[in-house]
């Protein structure tokens, strides 16, 4: 059956195969003597939404959005049930959870895509703390608002705080009338070529190629990015709300805050600082770094991070700042702890335009570090592509037409992965946490135009894993393949 869905045609540059059958349905899991369980459901449907005083039709998990919390503890049984009541078909993906593969929730690789009007229980253990978030990974699906956050405590390790917050980053295209997928279609379709076919891969890296567009009259300051997102959104949200009404998050002045950082926007980085606060960044796609304070770190797409902040007295913006967009506007919540104005929905935080943290650059906690031990097989995973025309592949082909990495279990196996283009494009592995050269362990990783890592991991979790980019637009136009071992 696996070979069924290799084997599908591509179809223009939009193939991914969806409309696979036959998959087994997953076999139920019985919880272990004293496994705790965690079940919930999540309804997909079209809905109307209140981003803080404006108000769209869009597809969501519930009313709000974000959608529901998803929380449990490290070695619980979680079963979580998606109700599809979308016109079309969906799945859940646990983003950075190494679950058992038949959970995965990729359809045509891991499952068959869960029809209108059916659901799919989806069962697995997850086997580390950490703050996640779960998606749609079903076309352009995220990008309507088919995502939740999902926390993973850890039971050993309740943490030293008084307080903890979750803010989930999005880019908002809803609500101007078109979908994602109409923004799609014209961006691989209406958009000129060039006639030369230029491929970005091949320009010079000076400050004048494509990596120095318009970006709206924003300070870059050094950013790293070059050209950083391809859709000009309306709106930023955080938590689900438009600056002009932003989450405010009430303290005590000297608290100590917990933030879990989640940015699940389909095509944008941020630059996210709290005002002028010391954040300590504790943790990296739920694995410990040795703590580094900074007053501003970037998350790519697919990222998240944790932060320990010690609050001061006063009113303080939350700004988010959309990096090497041209829409302009930001994403903003605000925390009070005492007296002052609520900050402007366009508020500035002088710490975004100046060593901002680059969250590769981070350094693993021992206690997050892979075992030492030698390379068994070495694989290349390159992004190749370009906006003109709109398209985005790996390894020569777009997702349609992949051919799968192949390792083999009990491997420890080293992927080279390579940017070719001049745009930056967030890395991605299912069912595996990597460790950069550093041992920094991740599950996203950025990679800046034409920069490359040697990505580490073990190979012990069977089955056909995706990788792909987590600009949902670069995964959309082709720009995913996938790890096969049996
Ligand atoms: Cu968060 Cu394959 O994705
Ligand atoms: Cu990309």
């Amino acid at each position: 059956l696996g070979a069924a869905a290799l084997t599908l045609a591509a179809c223009g540059d939009r193939a991914a195969p969806t409309e696979v059958g036959g998959f087994a349905p997953p076999p139920a899991l019985t919880p272990k003597a004293g496994q705790n369980v965690v079940t919930q459901t999540l309804a997909a449907a079209p809905t109307t939404v209140d981003l803080g005083g404006k108000t769209v039709s869009t597809w969501a998990y519930g009313e709000s959005l974000p959608g529901p919390l998803i929380r449990a503890t490290a070695g619980d049984l979680l079963r979580i049930t998606l109700e599809n009541r979308l016109p079309e078909a969906s799945t859940i993906h646990w983003h950075g959870i190494r679950l058992h593969n038949a959970a995965d929730g990729v359809p045509g690789m891991t499952q068959d895509p869960v029809k209108p009007d059916t659901s799919f229980t989806y069962e697995f253990v997850a086997p580390d703390p950490g703050t996640y978030f779960l998606h749609s990974h079903v076309g352009l699906q995220l990008d309507r608002g088919l995502y939740a956050p999902l926390i993973i405590d850890d039971p050993d390790e309740p943490g030293d705080y008084d307080a903890e917050w979750i803010v989930t980053l999005d880019d908002w295209i809803d609500g101007t009338g078109q979908t994602p997928d109409e923004v799609l279609a014209a961006l691989t379709g209406a958009r000129p070529s060039d006639g030369g076919g230029m491929d970005h891969g091949d320009m010079p890296m000076g400050d004048d190629g494509p990596g120095g567009m318009d970006h709206g009259g924003m300070p870059m300051g050094d950013e790293p990015w070059g050209d950083a997102g391809d859709v000009a959104y309306p709106h930023f949200l955080v938590n689900g709300r438009v600056p002009e009404a932003p989450e405010i998050f009430e303290a005590k002045p000297g608290q100590r805050v917990r933030i879990r950082l989640i940015n699940a926007s389909a095509d944008t980085i941020f630059a996210l600082a709290l005002g002028d606060h010391d954040l300590s960044v504790t943790q990296s796609d739920g694995f410990a770094v040795e703590p580094v304070t900074v007053k501003a770190l970037y998350l790519g797409m697919g990222e998240r991070y944790d932060v320990v902040v010690t609050v001061k007295n006063g009113m303080f913006p939350l700004v988010a700042r959309p990096v090497g967009k041209s829409s302009g506007g930001q994403g903003l919540a605000v925390l009070r702890t005492g007296a002052g104005e609520v900050p402007a929905p366009d508020v500035q935080v002088r710490e975004l335009d100046e060593d901002v943290l680059i969250g590769s650059t981070l350094e693993p906690a021992e206690t997050a570090r892979l075992e030492d031990r030698a390379v068994d097989t070495e694989l290349e995973l390159a992004f190749q592509g370009s906006m003109q025309p709109y398209q985005w592949a790996i390894n020569g082909a777009p997702y349609g037409q992949y051919t799968p990495l192949s390792i083999r279990e009990g491997q420890r196996v080293r992927i080279t992965a390579t940017n070719e283009t001049m745009m930056s494009h967030p890395l991605h592995i299912h069912g595996h946490t990597f460790a950069l050269p550093s041992g920094l362990r991740k599950d996203t990783v950025m990679l800046a135009p034409m920069e490359s890592f040697a990505l580490d991991f073990d190979a012990d979790n069977p089955g056909r894993w995706a990788a792909h980019c987590h600009n949902a637009y670069h995964q959309e136009a082709g720009m995913m393949t996938g790890i096969d071992y049996a």
